[in-house]
This record gives C-alpha cells, sequence and structure tokens, in this order.
C-alpha cells in the first residue's frame, strides 16, 4: 500500500484526497497544515479520523516514509515544498497546477526531481475530465478533419457554488504569492493546458491580449489570442482565443466553483463544440439544445458524451488513479511531466506581459534568464483596486436577491451531488 501525505487542507483538498480514498493500492496516512482545526475538520469530513495531522510538513515528510505527497498550498510554496520532499527521498510529488508562481521555481523543481530520482506530476485535472478525454479522442480519429482553431469561454456565473473563505482568495490576488492572477495565471492553466492538448500541440508561438480589471481585483474580462507554431511550412495556420466573462445575473447550479466552460474548436470539415466542464451535469449540459459534445460535420448533427459522468470531480478521481499508477508500477510519466507544467506557466503569463507591454508576446520572451532581468515579471496593474472586490461582492449579492424576488426559478443554493 502506498503512503501519502497530503500538505495544505484548503478548498481543493476535498477533491484531491477522493482518488486516495477510493484506491486499493494507496492510502493517506497524515495530513500537514498550519491550521490544526481546519485539518481535524477535514479529517471529519472525509471519514478519515485516524490520520495523523501535523502542522510542520517538514516533521510529516521526516517521520512518516511517504510514497506520495500530495502538496495543495499557495503557488510560492511549491517549489520549497518540492525541494524539502524530493531531498528527503519522498519518491512521488504531485504539485496542484500552476506548478509555482515564477518559471525560475519551475526550473529548480524540475533539476531537483531529476537529481533525486523523483516523479514529479503537475496536477492539471481538466486533462483527465471524462467528456474531455471523448472529446480528445473523436478530433484524434479526425471527426472535424485537420484542427485549426480553438475557442474556450470561461463564464464566471452567479452560481450557487462553494461556500469560497477570504483567505483562498487573499494570496491568489498577491501577485508575488500567486504569480498572476486568481483568473488567468491560476484558473487559466487548465485552460491553457486543453488549448494544447485538445489541439494536440505543446507550445504556442505568440499571444496577444486585453484584461481588465473590473472588480478591481480580479484579472476579467479577458481576450487573449494566440498562434499555434507551424510545423511544417504547407500547414494551414492555427489560432486560439479564451475569454474570460463576467455573467454575475446567469444563474445555475455548480457543485464547485461559479464558473463554467464552454470550448468551440473547428476544423478543415467539421465544428466541435463541448459544453461545461466545472459545472458539467446541471440542466445546461443536460438539456437536448446543449449536450456534452456535439459536432457538426458531412452535413449532420451528432452529439456525444450523455453516458459519461459529468461531476467535475471524476477529472480528479481520474488524474490522482494515474499517478497511483505510474508510482506504483514505476512505469511511464506522470500527466504532466515537470517540463509540461513550465510550459503551462510560460503560457499562462504570456497574456499579462502581452496587456503589460501592448504588444504580441513571444514564447522564447518568458523563461527563467527573462525573469533574472526582470523583463518578463508580472506587475500589478494600475487598475486594481483592492476595495473593488467587496463591491463587486456586494453587487453580485444585490442582484441575487433582486432575481429572487423577481422569481428566479433556482434559488435554492443547493444541488444534488451526482453520486
Ligand atoms: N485543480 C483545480 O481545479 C484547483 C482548484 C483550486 C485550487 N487549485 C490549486 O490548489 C492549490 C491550493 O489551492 P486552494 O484553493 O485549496 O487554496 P486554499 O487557500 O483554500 O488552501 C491552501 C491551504 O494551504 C495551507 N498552507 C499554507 N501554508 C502552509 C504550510 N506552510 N504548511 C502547510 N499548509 C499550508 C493553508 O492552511 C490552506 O489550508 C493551489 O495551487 C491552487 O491553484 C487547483
Amino acid at each position: 500500500m502506498l503512503r501519502v501525505g497530503i500538505i495544505g487542507t484548503g478548498i481543493i483538498s476535498d477533491l484531491n484526497y477522493l482518488g486516495y480514498y477510493y484506491s486499493h493500492d494507496a492510502e493517506i496516512v497524515a495530513v500537514a497544515n498550519l491550521d490544526k482545526n481546519e485539518a481535524i475538520e477535514k479529517l471529519k469530513k472525509w471519514n478519515l479520523r485516524k490520520v495523523r495531522v501535523y502542522t510542520d510538513y517538514k516533521k510529516m515528510v521526516d517521520k512518516e516514509d511517504l510514497d506520495i505527497v500530495e502538496i495543495l498550498t499557495p503557488h510560492h510554496l511549491h517549489y520549497p515544498m518540492t525541494e524539502y520532499c524530493a531531498n528527503a527521498g519522498v519518491p512521488g510529488i504531485s504539485v496542484q497546477k500552476p506548478m509555482a508562481n515564477t518559471i525560475t521555481d519551475c526550473v529548480k523543481m524540475i533539476e531537483v526531481c531529476e537529481e533525486q530520482n523523483v516523479k514529479l506530476k503537475l496536477y492539471e485535472n481538466f486533462r483527465f475530465y471524462p467528456v474531455y478525454l471523448r472529446a480528445k479522442e473523436l478530433l484524434d480519429q479526425g471527426i472535424i478533419g485537420e484542427r485549426l482553431n480553438f475557442r474556450i469561454n470561461t463564464i464566471g456565473t452567479g452560481g450557487p457554488s462553494w461556500p469560497l473563505g477570504i483567505n483562498s482568495y487573499l494570496w491568489r490576488i498577491n501577485i508575488d504569492m500567486c504569480g498572476g492572477g486568481p483568473w488567468i495565471y491560476d484558473d487559466g492553466q487548465h485552460k491553457f493546458s486543453v488549448a494544447l492538448w485538445l489541439m494536440d500541440e505543446e507550445r504556442v508561438e505568440k499571444v496577444y491580449s486585453w484584461i481588465d480589471y473590473f472588480t478591481g481585483v480580479m484579472d476579467t474580462p479577458a481576450n487573449i489570442f494566440w498562434k499555434y507554431p507551424s510545423k511544417n511550412s504547407d500547414d494551414p495556420p492555427k489560432y486560439g482565443t479564451m475569454e474570460f466573462s463576467l455573467a454575475p445575473n446567469v444563474y445555475y447550479p455548480s457543485n464547485y466553483y461559479n464558473c463554467d466552460e464552454f470550448i468551440e474548436i473547428s476544423g478543415t470539415k467539421g465544428i466541435m463544440w463541448i459544453n461545461q466542464s466545472t459545472s458539467g451535469g446541471n440542466f445546461v449540459s443536460k438539456s437536448p439544445q446543449y449536450p456534452p459534445i456535439a459536432v457538426y460535420a458531412n452535413g449532420e448533427v451528432k452529439t456525444y458524451g450523455e453516458d459519461l459522468p459529468r461531476d467535475w470531480k471524476y477529472s480528479f478521481i481520474n488524474s490522482t488513479e494515474h499517478f497511483i499508477e505510474i508510482i506504483k508500477s514505476g512505469k511511464g510519466e506522470p500527466i504532466y511531466t515537470g517540463e509540461q507544467g513550465k510550459n503551462l506557466c510560460i503560457f499562462a503569463k504570456m497574456p499579462y506581459i502581452s496587456d503589460q507591454r501592448g504588444e504580441i508576446v513571444y514564447w522564447e520572451e518568458i523563461n527563467a534568464e527573462k525573469e533574472e532581468n526582470g523583463s518578463c515579471t508580472v506587475e500589478k496593474s494600475e487598475d486594481a483596486d483592492e476595495s473593488g472586490l467587496s463591491k463587486y461582492g456586494r453587487r453580485i449579492k444585490k442582484d441575487l436577491r433582486k432575481g429572487i424576488k423577481e422569481g428566479l426559478k433556482h434559488k435554492k443554493f443547493i444541488y444534488e451531488f451526482e453520486q
């Protein structure tokens, strides 16, 4: 049985623990959190009361002879925690996305894990979402021909959704801790991941973007454009776009965050639409108009994925199971590797640098050396105003109350979990 330790028992640990909880090959033996009570409460909730709790993660690593450590902490801690675990001889380290707040730290994480022969996983779960896996299979079979254009719109809705504590926000709006902003650098990692994976690409050539700070501190709304590199001179050009939209009066239930993702991919002989991810399984993707996947090709529309589990939690369970298998068998590479994790951080920094400079940014302009000379540092926007978040929060609540008064159908903030 593989021995697993978790560092950080905040919001996302509620989904990261699941794959281990249900595994026959691994078990959670210890957790570490600065706040002991928070950890104890989590263990009660997970029905794992006997698991040991540490307030110092180093002590947990030193004492527990762990096979896997799961790092679920703010981004600026990913490197020092990875370094400590690798040097202490933990053979499998899984770090939640983004890999780190800087590219420099990503490079150091890769180096120390290589030196210590550690399997380093960058944990990006959209890559394992059942509907996306089916979409990828269809795309690889050539259902829309050659992939030409990728579009993903992330819409921040009015919920109802997970209640989030202020502590989970505070470090995210601190650029030094986060590495960018809460939407593009943090949440966006998932979107950059599928923008590469579904399009069968490893990186992009160049990016242009506009980022507004309408809510005061959050990096939204935003529009980001990129070009994928040409592999052969006679290849058709390939592009992608990513939007972050705020729609505070769009209400539908999410088991998790109050946002959702809608993808459109056009190819030489067809178009694919993928409806929902984070809030998948609610009535939008259960409606005949918006099935999980719709494809138009050869003169007809076909739908796919209605049979698949659509709760977002399955992306976590699948991702964790994959890593357990890698560590258990000692064979294969994690999804993602450290190098791929670093690439996602580069991609996710490019929009900020483009917005700061008001010009196109090339992939080669974002790296550890350029961080060293200060030429690719994400800076706090002049538009960012910390009082704006609470103003925006108050406005959403007021709008919701108004919506309920006017007969909003989904007024109960409850969503039945798919079991
Ligand atoms: N895959 C996803 O969809 C997803 C979603 C949310 C968050 N995340 C990622 O997960 C990570 C954690 O995010 P979160 O939302 O759970 O944050 P959070 O703020 O809710 O939780 C962070 C936890 O880390 C703990 N912590 C901080 N410093 C520590 C230390 N020195 N030792 C031990 N514990 C420490 C805090 O006490 C807290 O429990 C981040 O990398 C974030 O980007 C991923």
